[in-house]
């Protein structure tokens, strides 16, 4: 498996174990579950277990079920850092409104990245599925 994808696959399972632990922290201390927080736990666990999942394999499999290479791979190294700059950067805007009620243009700004990151993804592999 290529760098990237290995990647992927060890920090969706860091942000599963992160986002998790954070929901058991709720329960035993509902609190705690204000918007900033509740909003980090759905994003960690949404875009940070399920979709950093899912850009992984989705690098791994698709090109070998579609029988086609990747389209760029530099592309997917670049998605890589975006998808998390912006993941992290989001929970850290989620995280400064939670304790100090700022932090909502770090999370655009963020929020921003990680969604240029899905736009790279969805054109790398929309390429790479309906290239010759
Ligand atoms: C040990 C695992 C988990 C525990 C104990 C847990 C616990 C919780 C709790 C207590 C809340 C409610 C917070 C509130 O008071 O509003 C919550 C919300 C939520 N959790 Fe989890 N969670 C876990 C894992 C996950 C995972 C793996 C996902 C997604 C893949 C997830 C998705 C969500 C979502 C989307 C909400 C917000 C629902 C809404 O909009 O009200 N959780 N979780
Ligand atoms: C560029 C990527 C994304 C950005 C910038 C973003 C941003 C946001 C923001 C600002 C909220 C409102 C949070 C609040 O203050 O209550 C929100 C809520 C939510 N988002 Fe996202 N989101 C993104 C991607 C996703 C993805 C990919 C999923 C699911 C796979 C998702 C699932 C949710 C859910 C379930 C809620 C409701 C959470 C709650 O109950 O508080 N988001 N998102």
């Amino acid at each position: 498996m290529d760098k990237e994808v290995v990647w992927f696959i060890r920090l969706s399972i860091i942000y599963f174990v992160t986002g998790s632990l954070l929901g058991v922290m709720f329960a035993f201390n509902p609190g705690m579950a204000d918007a900033g927080h509740v909003a980090m736990h759905v994003h960690l666990n949404l875009i940070g277990w399920m979709s950093m999942m899912i850009f992984g394999v989705g690098y791994h499999i698709l090109p070998r079920f579609s029988g086609k290479p990747l389209y760029s791979r530099p592309l997917s190294i670049v998605q890589f850092w975006m998808a998390n700059v912006g993941l992290v950067g989001m929970t850290a805007g989620w995280g400064m409104l939670a304790h100090e009620g700022t932090g909502q243009m770090v999370l655009a700004v963020f929020g921003a990245v990680m969604f240029l990151s899905i736009l790279l993804f969805a054109f790398n592999l929309l390429k790479t599925v309906s290239g010759p």
